[in-house]
């Protein structure tokens, strides 16, 4: 039998789930509800997508029993309030990244799946980018070496009017800057070669746009392998996004992959030049948008995943990874010192750790 999903929030995200569970999962998913607490917004993307059940007010849409499995494609700060209702409503869940605003409330949303029984997937979706599944295979077969060190940089444009077009984008209460809201994709990526980090020091900044959080970060971190990382993220580069870019250097390998949204292959260095030939011409154009084809996948995992009582690739242990990772250089920023891993959480809201600060 198919599953039967709801999308909660119709906004920017929304299609990329609306076009992978209708054109791409039809074996699989059946879209059969939306819901938006703007009326327009659920009606045009439920006639868009063919959904006949559209709701303006979520406990209705949680309350129906035709539902398996709901995306919750909200604005950040209600990621995890969302995911636990939904989990005690019995539903599996699908959350867009970042899937909670602090530690705390992440560990709740994984409790609270847990305790229901219920599948938790949060979107990642750039691990599957083809690049990307190379790069990890190659770490997983060994092919590196002792890893040295990495650089995950993002340097994407999101002008005032992006900003301006949503109240909650660049607040501390509902979102966090660059960190947390595009950058998470390449942290994520960084921590899932590099393992986890050791210790963190960081500054970010509010350079250019109107926002309470930043639009400008550098952190460097320390792995508990021995290497170093290096994060640079930024939202202001002039005029148009220019690249997301993971670089992975060990004694024996030296890969970088790059395009728009981590998907072209631009090094490939593992002692073989005619391999990385083969890899170079062998790739694809860059995907049309920054957010890549990785619903489909990710989507499509998290279905295999719950037919099969197993894990998803990227399960609430693993979203809450890249958030750690966020949080820490926030208390680094906060408090002005390295900050150790595993993060002691400081407080529980972003508006509580920033209080404005950025
Ligand atoms: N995976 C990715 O690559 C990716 C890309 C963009 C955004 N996102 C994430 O998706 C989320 C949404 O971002 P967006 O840019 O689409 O935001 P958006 O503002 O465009 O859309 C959010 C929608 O949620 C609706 N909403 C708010 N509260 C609701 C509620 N209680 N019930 C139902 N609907 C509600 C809003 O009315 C709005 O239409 C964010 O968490 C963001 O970080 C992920």
């Amino acid at each position: 039998m198919k599953l039967r999903f709801g999308i909660i929030g119709c906004g920017r995200i929304a299609p990329s789930h609306g076009e992978a569970l209708t054109k791409m999962l039809t074996d699989e998913a059946e879209l059969i509800a939306v819901c938006d607490i703007i009326p327009e917004r659920a009606n045009s993307f439920g006639e868009r997508y063919g959904v006949k059940k559209i709701y303006y007010d979520h406990h209705d849409l949680l309350q129906d029993q035709e539902i398996d499995i709901v995306c919750i494609c909200t604005p950040s700060g209600y990621h995890a309030a969302l995911g636990i209702e939904a989990a005690n409503a019995g539903k599996h869940v699908v959350v867009e990244k970042p899937m909670a605003l602090s530690l705390a409330d992440a560990d709740r949303l994984i409790a609270a799946c847990h305790a229901n029984k219920v599948t938790l997937g949060v979107v990642h979706q750039n691990r599957f980018n083809p690049a990307i599944k190379l790069v990890r295979n190659a770490f997983e077969a060994g092919r590196f070496g002792a890893l040295t060190h990495a650089n995950a940089a993002i340097r994407w444009c999101r002008d005032q009017k992006y900003y301006d077009a949503a109240s909650w984008r660049g607040t501390w209460a509902q979102d966090g800057g660059v960190l947390m809201n595009q950058s998470i994709h390449n942290i994520d990526l960084l921590q899932w070669i590099m393992g986890a980090p050791t210790e963190i020091y960081a500054y970010t900044a509010t350079r250019l746009r109107q926002i309470e959080a930043e639009d400008v970060a550098v952190a460097i971190l320390k792995f508990a392998n021995g290497a170093f990382g290096i994060i640079e993220a930024a939202s202001t580069i002039f005029p148009r996004n220019l690249e997301e870019t993971l670089s992975i250097f060990g004694a024996t390998g030296s890969v970088i992959v790059g395009g728009i949204a981590v998907n072209r292959i631009e090094a490939w260095r593992f002692g073989d030049d005619n391999e990385e030939q083969q890899i170079l011409s062998g790739q694809q154009s860059d995907p049309p948008t920054v957010y890549g084809f990785g619903h489909r996948e990710l989507l499509s995992n998290v279905i295999q995943a719950i037919r099969a009582g197993k894990r998803p690739l990227v399960d609430g242990e693993e979203g809450r990874k890249a958030l750690e990772i966020i949080l820490g250089i926030y208390h680094a920023v906060r408090f002005g010192t390295p900050i150790k891993f595993p993060l002691q959480e400081k407080a529980d809201s972003l508006t509580a750790l920033m209080g404005g600060k950025s």
